[in-house]
Parts: C-alpha cells; sequence; structure tokens
C-alpha cells in the first residue's frame, strides 16, 4: 500500500466514504435482497449456454448489436411484457437499458435536477431516491400515504401551496404499485386523480414499477405510463428492474420514455452499455420462463410474510402494528412511540439483528420515528422466527417495549 496523502486532492463535495463490508447480520433484515433459493439457477445456467453459444461473438463490440439502448432481445421481451401486463404501449425504441433502476434515478435526475429544485415524493419512500436528491440539493415535499397509496388531498393541497409560492417542482416521484416500504397498490381511481393533477400544475410523474410483478393475487392497475397515453395531458417516465422478480446482483433495470427523453439520458450514461452479459441471459431466459417463474416467486415470499407477520404478533404483540402488503418483499412496522428506531438499529445490529431505521425512509422524521422497514425476502423461516425474538429482547431492554414477550409479562431489565 502507497501511503500518498489524496486527503487535500479529494473533490469538493464527496458524500462521505463507504463503510467497510463486515458482512451479513445474522437476521438480515435489510436492503432488498431477494430468496437466494428461488433464483431460477438451471435455467439461467441454460440461457447463459444457449445465448453464448449462439450470440457470443457480438460481444466484440460494445452495445453488441443492439446499439447503445441495450440487448435488443431484452427490450423486445420487455416491450410485450409491458404491454401485457402493465398496459403499456411501448416499442424496443422506446426503452433503454440501464445498470439497475439505480442507474435510471441517476439518468433522470441528471436530466431534470439543479441544486434548490423541488420534487414531490411520497411521505415514506425509497431511501435511495431520498439520499440522491439529498446529495443533489433537491427539496423532497413528502405526501401522506394510507392503505390505497399516495392520498390525492394531500397531494393536491402540497401543489397547491407550491404554486402559491411560484415553486414548479420537477416531477412527482412515486411507486405507485407495491410501495417501498408500505406495500400499497394505488387504486386505479387515485391513479386518474394522480395524472389530473399532475397535468393540471403542469408536473411531470416519474413513476417506479421494480415491485409491480411482486403481488400476491398477480392483479395489477395500469402503469400511470399506460393511463396518460393517448393525449394525457401529463409527462410520464417509467422505469422497472430485475432486481426484484429474478435478481439484485444481476444489475438490469430499464426506463420506458419517449425517445426525445432517452436520447438526453443515453447522452448522460457515460458507461458505454450496462454489462451485456445479464442482458443476455435475461433476454433468452425471460420469453421462455418469466411468467412461469413469478408465482412460484411470489408465493414463496407470502410465505416468508406470514412467517414474519406470525413472528412479530408471537413476540411482540400489539406493541408491533402493520398492515399486510399487497405484494413485495417488505414489511412496514409501527413500533410504540417510545421506540426510536434509529437508535435501536445498533444494540439489534449488535445482538445480530440488522433493520432498516424508519426515518432514512421517510420525509418526516416524527412519522418515521418509531417505524422500522423488514425485508422479509432474503433471510430464512427459522432466522425470521429467531431473528424477531432477538429484536423483541433488544426493544425490551432499550425501550421497555413489548412489555409482554411471547404473552409471557416482562419487566424493564
Ligand atoms: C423503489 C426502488 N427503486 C429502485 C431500486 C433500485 O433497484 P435496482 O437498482 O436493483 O434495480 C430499489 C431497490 O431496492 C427500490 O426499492
Amino acid at each position: 500500500m502507497s501511503s500518498f496523502n489524496f486527503a487535500p486532492l479529494l473533490a469538493a463535495g464527496l458524500p462521505p466514504p463507504a463503510a467497510k463490508w463486515t458482512g451479513f447480520a445474522k437476521y438480515n433484515f435489510i436492503g432488498g435482497h431477494n430468496d437466494a433459493a428461488q433464483v431460477p439457477l438451471d435455467a439461467l445456467v441454460k440461457a447463459a449456454n444457449d445465448v453464448l453459444t449462439r450470440e457470443g461473438r457480438t460481444l466484440a463490440t460494445y452495445g453488441l448489436s443492439s446499439g447503445p439502448l441495450g440487448y435488443r432481445r431484452l427490450r423486445e421481451f420487455l416491450a410485450q411484457k409491458l404491454k401485457r401486463t402493465a398496459g403499456i404501449c411501448c416499442d424496443a425504441d422506446e426503452i433503454l437499458i440501464t445498470s439497475g433502476s439505480l442507474q435510471a434515478l441517476d439518468l433522470v435526475n441528471g436530466m431534470l435536477l439543479n441544486p434548490g429544485d423541488t420534487v414531490i415524493v411520497e411521505q415514506a419512500t425509497y431511501q435511495g431516491a431520498l439520499t440522491r436528491l439529498a446529495r443533489l440539493s433537491v427539496h423532497a415535499v413528502g405526501i401522506a400515504l394510507d392503505g390505497d397509496g399516495m392520498r390525492m388531498d394531500a397531494l393536491a393541497a402540497a401543489l397547491d401551496e407550491l404554486k402559491r409560492r411560484a415553486v414548479r417542482p420537477k416531477y412527482i416521484y412515486t411507486i405507485p404499485t407495491v410501495q417501498n416500504p408500505t406495500g400499497t397498490i394505488l387504486s386505479e381511481v387515485r391513479r386518474r386523480e394522480l395524472l389530473r393533477l399532475a397535468g393540471d400544475y403542469g408536473v411531470p410523474i416519474f413513476e417506479d414499477d421494480c415491485y409491480a410483478d411482486l403481488i400476491w393475487d398477480g392483479r395489477r392497475p395500469p402503469a400511470l405510463h399506460a393511463m396518460n397515453e393517448n393525449g394525457g395531458k401529463t409527462g410520464v417516465i417509467h422505469i422497472g428492474s430485475f432486481s426484484k422478480s429474478i435478481a439484485p446482483a444481476l444489475r438490469v433495470g430499464y426506463i420506458v420514455a419517449d425517445w426525445e427523453l432517452l436520447a438526453r439520458m443515453l447522452a448522460l450514461k457515460t458507461d458505454a452499455g450496462s454489462g451485456a452479459l445479464e442482458q443476455m441471459v435475461l433476454g433468452e431466459f425471460c420469453p421462455a420462463h418469466f411468467d412461469q417463474h413469478v408465482p412460484r416467486l411470489t408465493h414463496g415470499l407470502r410465505q416468508k410474510l406470514e412467517t414474519l407477520m406470525d413472528a412479530l404478533n408471537e413476540q411482540f404483540g400489539t406493541a408491533a402494528e402493520f398492515d399486510d402488503p399487497k405484494g413485495g418483499i417488505f414489511l412496514w412496522v409501527k413500533l410504540p412511540d417510545e421506540v426510536d428506531t434509529l437508535k435501536l438499529f445498533q444494540p439489534a445490529l449488535a445482538a445480530g439483528v440488522a433493520i432498516n431505521p424508519g426515518p432514512e425512509w421517510a420525509t418526516d422524521k416524527n412519522y418515521s420515528r418509531s417505524r422500522t422497514r423488514l425485508c422479509f425476502a432474503h433471510p430464512s423461516h427459522e432466522a425470521i422466527r429467531a431473528g424477531i425474538a432477538t429484536l423483541a429482547e433488544v426493544c425490551r431492554r432499550e425501550f421497555g417495549a413489548p412489555n409482554r414477550i411471547a404473552n409471557v409479562e416482562t419487566a424493564r431489565a
């Protein structure tokens, strides 16, 4: 290792340095990891073999022989899948493949945002979206949610208030179909209302639909993008991902938008193309297997959710409140008011339980202070049960709640 001191040379305004990875916690409820047992390995191995045997020599050129938007067979699969499941009418050239949908967030933000801008988000939302906005010095206005997703009365009031102050938000960011972290689905009536409000106030919609395949009963409302087609009054940029439906380590996401917008974002996409092998494997795997794979995956996820909800009921009783989510991989849990999940995080981790504290997933720190997001996709059923029992012990030790564990009254240690 060289002892050269880079510190005085570092660019201004860098984010804080990343922490070194020390492995996963024993009971890992954080992040958006998927169920290892459900990765469709055999079919992926065969797809890799088949596509490389047939088209492997196209790896000799940047962008394969598909150009900068990404592997054509994958974009063609997406165009027909999005039509069938979400009602979106687009062709393959209105889809840009990205390195995960995180890159899609960066490209949309890069195209639209300047420091000092305002955007509208859901009051509880994806941490990766919030940290990006904070780094860009963009103000995020949070809109309250209920069991049907973003509340349109609250959105109308916020748009009105911003207009009164002559602020035109750059976009309304929403995760309408299995919201992260609340697991709600924005009803079709509200989708119509959202499009109307967005049109009236001249604000485009940024629709993040990465959990839309993971709905327990498989039924979803049309995408906002679809409902805005044919003369819709606003602009909708739609993004999605294979991280939740297949595997996050693949790092394959996508953007659906008009070519004029994709052309702007392509000019910002400086990586000369996202990883080609992953795209080729998915392009080969998906047309034959995606539709069979997803119901199997969601069935397994639902069983893990049942285990988590049972464990919470058993260990926390009424001290843990939650709504049964409509799909996805997360449960958004309200603990008693005296619990500060930012302060629960470290002692829980020391006991082997990793949780996401609510304030990192919300614009309103008071609302989220005693909330936590638990990802149930990755831990085994046994780890879910043991992890929640440990979490209850730590929570009682630190905050005196729950005061009954597994129906046994306990005094604060
Ligand atoms: C709402 C939302 N959007 C985007 C992402 C980014 O996912 P990826 O980059 O793996 O596609 C996530 C990941 O958890 C997410 O929850």
